[in-house]
């Protein structure tokens, strides 16, 4: 697919220090997207493709993988603002050279006047929309910490990393047609969730081929270009947001902003059948929930069965229905609950909980309240690999499509709407379906627990693959299902994240399939007593793999969307 080219090609920038020879070799009128490659030095995949060149660029300019992880994201904020962002939050997992695994915490965190019962009526009934739409959804954002945190492992200055994004916002790029159907989407909602115009709103519908440029954004940029994290959580930028919540009843106060901390934690690393899976702690639930689906499948002949046979999908489905019930009961952010850890990681706990689980007959989730899927689920996720031997898993989110769908004014970028995966009344699904206790529950400066899974394979401490999706409470099982794909029955990365998915989230008690899910397999678990839903796709899984044998790289971005793997 070709995206053409509106506007004369003089690629330079209004911006001095901006080196042009670099710059140049981003084509924001003329770009291509490129779902699989092979390369041997380094490789980068995301859901955008500019967003991928940037990253490669960095990589063939002397950047290692983190280097070009921070230039990937901040490049992502400007070109797929559905989802990449400086308003939200994220994870980043890493193995480095020299061995070590690394996992930084950007998660967005609730306001100091945030609290448990903020969402509900009187009656003391959710009010779903406060938590999802305009300023009171947004969490104080991380994602500007994170790349400064991640700053200790890269090796170009700051600079280098976001001149690329300042130079996209600042002269624009052509839209793809996905681009143009997500704006057109949004539009009502920009409209009434935003007092000030913002550029996401035009009169005639957008359409691909069209230039989106964000000078507002590239103002923002350029402020944290020069003045570091203090450009975002202080001054004019932390003015902005500030005077945002107030044009729109939310709670995050200058003070909030300036005492946002990112947080480096210890990477959940587990053996799996000799390969060591290294994925994200909490206040993820991710790392975790893998652990366990994947130690509850361990001793079943999943190769042998075969992939997508009714056995091995049952036995799958069964372990996920284990791990999210576990999920929604003990897991929120590990500064304020204590988590039974080593109990459901426990690789006997883990066989024991499989034990009422009868082959060819559909267990029972014992409970009633059902969450609904939504269709359209927008965060992102970047996979990138280096010739030094790095490896990074980046997932970052608004949570929802465009976050609350409120752009700061005067500032150009989007606030997230992550309060949303708090449990704002136990029992009652957020919009992924998903339920939570007390674990869970609102509280000043606590991190709503996510399902972001961005994660690494090695053998023998190398790293074998980079992986890792959106998709909301979905990603856990995607990254399980595309792992089981590669780890168990050979398949090619590309193959790996693109067969059709399934996902059972314990609540509601249904297998939940993409529309090209071979009916015959449903109708198999329908005989055993299933409730099977179509729904729409599953994630947008990116992968590369390292295969060791031929050191070329595989880099695969999903079919699902624009994906787009570059390299050299
Ligand atoms: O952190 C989480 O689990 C969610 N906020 C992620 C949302 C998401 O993946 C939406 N996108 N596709």
């Amino acid at each position: 697919m070709r995206y053409l080219i509106l506007l004369g090609m003089t690629v330079c920038t209004l911006h001095t220090a901006c080196a042009q020879q670099k710059i140049n070799d981003l084509h924001p009128y003329d770009y291509t997207i490129e779902k699989d490659i092979k390369v041997l030095h380094g490789a980068v995949v995301s859901a955008h493709p500019l967003a991928s060149r940037v990253g490669a660029m960095i990589l063939q300019q002397g950047g290692n993988a983190v280097d070009a992880a921070i230039a990937t994201q901040l490049a992502l904020a400007v070109v797929y603002p559905g989802a990449g962002n400086i308003g939200g939050g994220g994870f980043l997992v890493g193995h480095l050279k020299n061995g070590r695994n690394i996992a930084i915490d950007y998660r967005e965190t609730a306001p100091a006047k945030a609290y448990r019962d903020m969402y509900l009526d009187s009656a003391g009934n959710p009010v779903t929309q406060l938590s999802l739409d305009g300023p009171l959804a947004a969490g104080i954002p991380g994602t500007v910490a994170g790349l400064f945190a991640s700053m200790k492992y890269a090796k170009l200055p700051f600079v280098k990393l976001i001149d690329p994004a300042i130079f996209l916002a600042e002269k624009g790029f052509v839209i793809t047609a996905a681009d143009a159907e997500g704006l057109n989407t949004y539009k009502g909602d920009f409209e009434k969730l935003n007092t000030t115009k913002t550029v996401f709103v035009k009169n005639e519908p957008w359409k691909a081929g069209d230039t989106l440029v964000q000078k507002e954004l590239a103002h923002t940029l350029t402020l944290i270009r020069n003045k570091g994290t203090a450009g975002f959580y202080q001054g004019e930028t932390a003015a902005n947001m500030v005077a945002e919540m107030n044009r729109g009843k939310g709670i995050i106060s200058l003070q909030d902003l300036k005492n946002y901390k990112a947080r480096e934690r210890n990477a959940v690393a587990f053996n799996y059948k000799g390969y060591t899976i290294v994925t994200m702690p909490l206040p993820s639930s991710g790392g975790i929930c893998l652990q366990q689906l994947m130690g509850m499948v361990e001793n079943y002949p999943l190769s042998q069965w075969g992939f997508q046979s009714p056995q091995s999908i049952q036995l799958m489905v069964e372990a996920e229905r284990r791990a999210y019930a576990d999920r929604a009961q003990f897991l929120g952010d590990p500064d304020f609950v204590k988590v039974p850890m080593a109990k459901l990681t426990d690789k006997k706990y883990l066989a024991a909980r499989m034990q009422d689980f009868t082959p060819g007959k559909a267990g029972s989730s014992d409970h009633t309240k059902a969450g609904v899927f939504p269709e359209s689920e927008e965060t992102t996720h970047l996979s990138i690999i280096d010739d030094e031997g790095n490896a990074i898993a980046v997932t970052t989110t608004l949570n929802g499509h465009f976050g609350s769908r409120t752009v700061v004014a005067k500032s150009g970028f989007l606030l997230n709407n992550e309060m949303d995966d708090f449990s704002v009344k136990p029992g009652v699904p957020n919009m992924y379906g998903l339920v939570g206790t007390e674990a869970n529950s609102i509280a000043p400066h606590k991190r709503m627990l996510s399902s972001m899974t961005p994660t690494l394979v090695l053998q023998q401490n190398q790293v074998l693959y980079s992986l890792g999706t959106p998709g909301g409470s979905t990603i856990i099982t995607s990254v399980f299902q595309t792992l089981i794909n590669a780890l168990e029955f050979g398949m090619s990365p590309s193959d790996a994240i693109n067969k059709p998915k399934f996902h059972h989230q314990w609540l509601p008690d249904q297998v939940a399939v993409e529309p090209d899910f071979p009916d015959s397999t449903i109708q198999s678990l329908e005989g055993m007593g299933y409730k099977v839903v179509k729904r729409g796709y599953i994630g947008r899984t990116e992968i590369i793999k390292r295969a060791p044998e031929s050191r070329y790289l595989e880099a695969s971005g999903d079919k699902r969307g624009d994906d787009s793997a570059a390299g050299y």
